[in-house]
């Protein structure tokens, strides 16, 4: 008999296809990749202890609190919760989906978990009177995943064995990093090293990092500012003239940066920055993970424009928010919106009233000194975040503002309507000769260069900017 991994009917021996659904049916398919993983182990410290103070029943209330608590930030940060061994959660972060930053989603999720942990001792010991302690150990490398028809994953390397291995040797509330995560990790953390561990099996000390803190909005590893600047004169043209634009008639103008992964939008908007003197820029990026993170890139940017510490107590921030708007005759209602987009207790705002604010927040900075608004990574933006720029974008008057945003290709296939559908339809010089045909349905991309692979001079392909002015919205 054949179970149907479909439908879970029973199907005779040879046949294809299920009687009952029609999917394929195999005897067993298992396939077998190789793939880059970072594995997470976290082990309970002290767990037996607990055992002999709590009777069986609150023992086990008080593990499967634990157990939610920690799978949280894993899957948060887009790990899988393997198994549980024991005390023991092993994660990993790579399966289904590699993401390009599993090594530091991995470590993110590590951090919160320390204080998810935190939090969750003050109720334990509230209703328990018991708190719990336990040490994480974070490894990177590759794995040989079993895809099973069944649906039973197996994920086996050495990296899964060293990983438990740091977790052994980490002290109570300590998260260790093997080498291979840390190199992958660096200049997003705070780590200091360990003494090497000796593992089974190893010739070699496992060389460890104590993890001391993540960084918010940073990448693992940064991207090197070092080297000249080569080319990109005609974009770092298109970029001037849109800001001249704004600052001659005053308007609000949008200019998107759309180009792959490593292509140089960063580089180019750097550049631009450098080269515009008397600005205002507030920077932002999206962020791809993590709950509440709808209006990260501007809490971001109204931290840095108020002059915001996180240790201001409330009516600081509120102060320092009315300071930044002052110029605006409805600076109480503004400072007040700010403040319950800044998750200030006791203030209250829709979205409508967000974006109204936020709007009016550029207008002030901007009444100082032309403003560039840079806008990193949209393509992992909220859409709510897109539909606040597009109404600054769209409503925004009398004022000098660039809304500079960088974005994969890929971010217009989510938001084919972006810039209100009014693209700029003079692509500049390089592009002319690779021009896609336009197409009816998709014509917010059709003046776009087509996704040509390498250029002639062996550069990747140019970015592509593609200026919008707010002053034709809405139609
Ligand atoms: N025109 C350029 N000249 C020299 N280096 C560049 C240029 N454009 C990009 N780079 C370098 O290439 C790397 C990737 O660029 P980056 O701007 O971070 O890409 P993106 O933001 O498109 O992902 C960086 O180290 C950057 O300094
Ligand atoms: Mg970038």
């Amino acid at each position: 008999m054949l179970t149907c991994p479909n439908c879970g009917r029973e199907n005779p021996d040879g046949s294809a296809f299920c009687n009952a659904c029609g999917a394929a049916l195999a005897a067993e398919i298992v396939r077998e990749v190789r793939k880059t993983v970072t594995v997470l182990f976290c082990d309970v410290a002290g767990s037996t202890a607990m055992g002999e103070r709590l009777d069986p029943e609150s023992l086990r209330r008080v593990m499967d609190r634990y157990f939610q608590a920690m799978r949280a930030p894993i899957e948060r940060n887009g790990g899988t919760v393997e198994k549980f061994i024991g005390d023991a959660v092993m994660a990993v972060f790579g399966i289904p989906r590699v993401h390009e930053d599993d090594a530091l989603r991995a470590v993110r999720a590590a951090a919160e978990m320390r204080r998810t942990l935190e939090d969750l001792n003050k109720e334990l010991e509230r209703d328990h009177a018991v708190s719990i302690s336990n040490r994480i150990g974070v490894n990177t490398g590759e794995v040989v995943a079993t895809d099973a028809a069944s649906g039973d994953r197996l994920v086996t390397g050495d990296v899964v064995n060293t990983a438990a291995r740091l977790e052994q040797a980490a002290g109570a509330d300590e998260t260790l990093l093997g080498d291979p995560t840390y190199r992958l990790v660096r200049d997003a953390v705070d780590a200091e090293p360990a003494p090497p561990i000796d593992a089974k099996g190893k010739a070699e000390p496992v060389r460890a990092w104590r993890l001391v803190a993540v960084r918010e909005g940073v990448d693992g590893v940064a991207r090197r500012r070092d080297a000249p600047m080569v080319g990109r004169q005609g974009e770092l043209r298109l970029l001037t003239d849109a800001f001249d634009r704004a600052v001659r008639e005053r308007a609000c103008v949008l200019v998107t940066i759309l180009g792959p992964a490593g292509v140089g939008k960063s580089r180019l908007v750097d550049e631009f920055l450098g080269a515009v003197l008397d600005t205002t820029a507030l920077r932002g990026r999206c962020l791809p993970y993590g709950e509440g993170i709808t209006f990260w890139p501007i809490v971001e940017m109204l931290t840095w424009a108020a002059g915001l510490s996180e240790v201001d107590p409330r009516e600081e921030v509120l102060a320092k928010l009315r300071v930044m708007v002052e110029p605006s005759p409805d600076a109480d209602t503004i400072t007040q919106r700010l403040a319950h987009l800044l998750g200030l207790e006791g203030a209250r705002a829709d979205p409508e009233e967000t974006f109204w604010a936020v709007r009016k927040a550029f207008e002030a900075l901007a009444s100082r000194a032309p403003l560039v608004v840079d806008l990193n990574d949209l393509h992992w933006a909220e859409p709510t975040l897109l539909d606040l720029v597009e109404h600054v974008a769209g409503w925004s008057r009398g004022s000098p503002i660039v809304l500079l945003c960088s974005a994969r290709p890929e971010f217009l296939d989510e938001r084919p309507g972006w810039g209100g559908g009014k693209m700029n339809r003079r692509p500049s010089s390089w592009s002319r000769s690779r021009r896609r045909k336009p197409s009816a349905s998709r014509r917010s991309c059709s003046a776009t260069p087509a996704r040509a692979a390498r250029s002639s001079s062996g550069w990747p392909p140019p970015p592509r900017a593609i200026p919008c002015s707010s002053s034709r919205w809405p139609p």
